[in-house]
């Protein structure tokens, strides 16, 4: 007989960046429940935490939540905690069944109604299974709950989370549990970006891939062969985005409250990333230093060319004669070798197809990393928001901003960060 037991242990509130309870197995000579390093970390970070957690498929977000569930609920008298599913039949064949496994040798286990899809707790206690279906929504009216979860949130309608979940939260102060594979960027992005907002304390958002569960692993590697890669970003990478999605993921960790610019100090080392302006668009010189901190920004439109290439100079000479790498996409080798003779350590990127998608998707990976920060409420952030990627047909990716965006802040961003990459972050140039 399989017991799975596992119980918290309060210790108070916790909030963003403090350890919380710890969780200990307590039935040790039972059939064990052991969680994944991520599922431990979740539980014992997020004591009466709003939670929201987007991970690939089958990594073990349903388990873990039925665990909270279970918490939830044994962790005081009379609560009434809901588990949401996107369909009844989830609960009926898939979710109940499991919590019963888990659950039934407990000893605050009492009873379930199948009928009613409720299982019933000796401590008064209840958890009750519930569908998110539209047609369903009147049956989620009239309760004050005490916890609440939400499974494959992204499938559900922002309506019932809004309407119908939230506001029998208020009255306890109840938390939910938003958990999800992503799927696109629809509301649940949104409640993600919640969990990393510092201002919204009582949030915290996790992001775990696929291969975070040991059951799961290497395998990855045959199917990511032969999944489309928009497919396997989003189902086994958990990345918000799709075909036409958004190309930069986690923007939001790598946002830091400061003003530009940053006065330049002596044992940092700089390099600067320029996109001249075409039609109707800025041209913009971004600073970076050797800890990939935006340091300056100067976005300016209808300047004369020698008004730029002196711009250009008065950035340079602010950091260090630190080097430039230039979109030089159209600008004519005339322009691009005036710069260099101007006495700029300067290099040029023609930015085709692929060289764009190059220096996007490293920028990318070292805004994942957290490897990039950025100053909080810049219109750079905006750009980064609103530029996407684009899968055409014959399987090409082309990235642009979004209609009616800019992108130039981003371009130099991304050449300023290829830079730091090229030179190193040691301030020597590599030509
Ligand atoms: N801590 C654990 N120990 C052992 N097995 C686990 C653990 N957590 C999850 N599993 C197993 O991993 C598999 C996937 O778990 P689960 O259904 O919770 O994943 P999921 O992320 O919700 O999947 P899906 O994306 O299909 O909804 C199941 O077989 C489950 O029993
Ligand atoms: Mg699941």
């Amino acid at each position: 007989m399989t017991s799975r037991a596992f119980s918290p242990k309060n210790s108070g509130k916790s909030r963003k960046g403090r350890q919380a309870a710890s969780v200990e197995r307590v039935k040790a000579s039972e059939t064990k429940w052991i969680p994944f390093e991520w599922q431990k970390k979740v539980l014992e970070s997020t004591d009466d935490m709003n939670v929201v957690i987007c991970a690939g498929r089958q990594v073990g977000k349903t388990e873990l939540a039925i665990m909270k569930a279970w918490m939830a609920a044994s962790g005081g008298e009379n609560r009434t905690v809901w588990w949401i599913s996107p369909t009844l039949r989830q609960c009926r064949r898939d979710i109940l069944p499991r919590a019963l496994k888990m659950f039934k040798n407990e000893d605050l286990f009492d009873a379930v109604v199948v009928t009613d899809m409720i299982m019933y707790l000796n401590n008064g206690s209840r958890i009750i299974f519930l569908s998110g279906e539209q047609q369903h929504a009147d049956h989620l009216l009239g309760a004050t709950l005490d916890h609440c979860i939400l499974d494959e949130a992204a499938r559900l309608d922002r309506k019932i989370w809004e309407q119908y979940i939230e506001p029998m939260l208020v009255v306890k102060d109840a938390k939910v549990w938003m958990i999800s594979t992503p799927l696109g960027r629809n509301w649940f992005y949104e409640a993600w970006t919640w969990g990393k907002d510092e201002t919204m304390e009582d949030w915290a958002s996790f992001h775990t891939p696929s291969t975070e569960s040991p059951l799961i692993g290497k395998k990855l590697d045959v199917i990511r062969k032969r999944t489309p890669k928009d497919v396997f970003e989003q189902e086994y990478l958990a990345k918000f985005t799709d075909s036409a999605g958004g190309a930069f993921f986690g923007l939001g960790a790598c946002e830091d409250k400061y003003s530009l610019p940053l006065e330049f100090e002596k044992k940092r080392s700089y390099v600067c990333g320029v996109d001249v302006a075409r039609k109707n668009d800025f041209t913009v010189i971004l600073v970076m230093d050797d800890d990939g901190r935006v340091v300056y920004i100067d976005r300016c439109q209808d300047v004369s060319f020698e008004q730029q290439k002196a711009r250009i100079h008065l950035a340079v000479k602010k950091y260090g004669e630190c080097p430039v790498w230039i979109d030089a996409t159209g600008l004519g080798s005339s322009v691009f070798e005036a710069l260099r003779n101007s006495g700029l350590k300067i290099d040029g990127i023609n930015l085709d197809y692929k060289t764009k998608a190059e220096i996007i998707q490293h920028l990318g990976f070292k805004i994942e990393t957290e490897s990039v920060i950025y100053p909080l409420g810049h219109i750079l952030i905006e750009e980064l928001q609103n530029y996407q990627f684009k899968r055409s047909p014959t399987g090409l990716v082309k990235y642009e901003a979004a209609p009616g965006h800019h992108d130039d802040c981003v371009i130099a961003l991304a050449l300023a960060v290829w830079g730091k990459r090229k030179s190193g972050g040691t301030g020597l140039w590599v030509f």
